[in-house]
């Protein structure tokens, strides 16, 4: 059997931050899987954890522990399995931790080997990751969404709302929304530097925010999107992600910027103001993870051509998309897989997010490396959004130039996006 796995093996390298994490290589007869965990700075309490050894050394975040797990206990437990078993694999992964959140074995190395297991499925097939997963289906590219300000947790909470995005609704496909975002990106660093206030990047590449308010940020976006002669809404559009759960808590929220804290009520009117004033067509974590009630409130009044999305409210988990469902607490999906734990998991997230209407989004995570398993997903699931951090820095360039490897190999039109109408704000 050309998908028998021969070998597992662990590897300690490093991410975007500079931190130790997790490849994983897995062999079979009939090729090579090798996949890099990511890790998350602003997380949900609800999402699989990282097994990292604490202590010292490089602020606790080494990954002995983790990789030996890889090495000892996973090696044994799929050397000899069918990496074509995708469901298989992952269930004796899950039992095997025996944790609902994965902190025995390890989140990092449970992930990334569920990932190599995959693309070590698709080398024995001798076809990349996102065609074995699309099979005969006809693939589409993602509608990127693009960082252009990090703020929040990814920039020492210097504003609030953590990623300001661009979506280029109106591109003719894949390759034209990264040109129109890179020109929204240059305008972005050009105002910045005209006004004085260019201080570098983010923790995802985005400009530094130093601005006044988060307002302040939304204005000069727009600005950005003029200046790169795009017309705001119709072909550019603003998302934001205001990853809520990192500064509110019992329903209070605390403006870093302003020093002043408020309510539920009011964070959610401070965001439907914007939704009214800027053309913003998807917003991301508006209220915390423990505000269900505000959320549905919000969700409700944002009304429904603006994908509310949910991240750390999430946590890329079917069970809770099936509750956010029936309460109406969000109507998008962000899919991390290392946050669900196991690429079957994350799938299960996406079915489970198609069988309520929602949409979905396939996203990376602030602590990146070049590893491109994310964009295959979104390519081979049909997945018709896909977000990794800003317009710049490798980590997150060599997601968004393998999108065009893809789409070359597709052929004719390969770059082909989600029609418009098949979007909520585009309905
Ligand atoms: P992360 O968050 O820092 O946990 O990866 C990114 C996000 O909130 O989307
Ligand atoms: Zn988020």
């Amino acid at each position: 059997m050309k998908t028998r796995i021969e070998s597992v093996h662990g590897r300690r390298v490093w991410d975007s931050r500079g931190r130790p994490t997790i490849e994983v290589e897995v062999r079979t007869a009939g090729g090579i899987g090798r996949v890099i965990a990511p890790a998350g700075a602003s997380t949900g309490s609800a999402e699989a954890v990282d097994r990292r050894d604490g202590g010292t050394a490089f602020g606790g975040y080494d990954v002995r522990g983790a990789l030996a797990s890889v090495d000892g206990e996973i090696a044994e437990l799929l050397t000899g399995r069918d990496a074509a078993d995708q469901a298989a694999v992952d269930a004796a992964l899950i039992a095997a931790d025996g944790t609902p959140n994965r902190s025995r074995l390890g989140g990092n190395a449970i992930v990334a080997t569920s990932m190599a297991v995959a693309h070590a499925a698709a080398a024995a097939q001798r076809v990349s990751l996102w065609r074995h997963l699309a099979q005969e289906r006809a693939a589409l590219l993602p509608l990127p969404e693009i960082q252009i300000f990090g703020g929040g947790a990814h920039a020492g909470r210097r504003v609030d709302v953590q990623d300001f995005m661009v979506i280029a609704v109106g591109a003719g496909d894949y390759a034209q929304a990264l040109d129109w975002t890179a020109e929204v990106y240059r305008a972005a660093g050009r105002l910045m530097a005209d006004a004085g206030l260019l201080q570098g990047v983010a923790d995802e590449g985005g400009w530094w925010p130093a601005f006044a308010t988060n307002e302040q940020a939304l204005d000069v976006l727009m600005r950005a999107i003029e200046a790169a002669g795009l017309r705001p809404g119709d072909e550019m559009a603003i998302s934001l992600d205001i990853a809520a759960t990192d500064f509110g808590r019992a329903g209070r929220y605390r403006l870093a910027r302003e020093g002043r804290e408020i309510g539920s009520d009011e964070l959610a009117h401070l965001l439907l103001g914007w939704l009214r004033r800027y053309p913003i067509v998807a917003i991301e974590d508006p209220l915390a993870e423990d505000d269900a009630d505000a959320w549905a409130r919000f969700t409700a009044a944002a009304g429904s051509k603006v994908e509310v999305v949910g991240d750390d409210f999430i946590c890329t988990s079917a069970a809770r998309i099936a509750q956010a469902a029936a309460s109406g607490t969000c109507n998008t999906a962000l899919l991390k897989p290392n946050q669900a734990g196991t690429l079957t998991e994350t799938k299960a997230a996406l079915d489970a997010a198609r069988a309520a209407g929602w949409e979905s989004i396939v996203s990376a995570r602030s602590g990146e490396t070049e590893d491109v398993t994310i964009v295959h997903l979104a390519v081979g699931w049909g997945v018709k959004q896909l977000k990794v951090g800003s317009f710049a820095r490798s980590e997150r360039m060599a997601k968004w130039n393998e999108g065009l490897r893809i789409a070359e190999a597709l052929g004719q039109g390969g770059g082909r996006l989600a029609s418009r109408a098949s979007f909520p704000w585009g309905r």
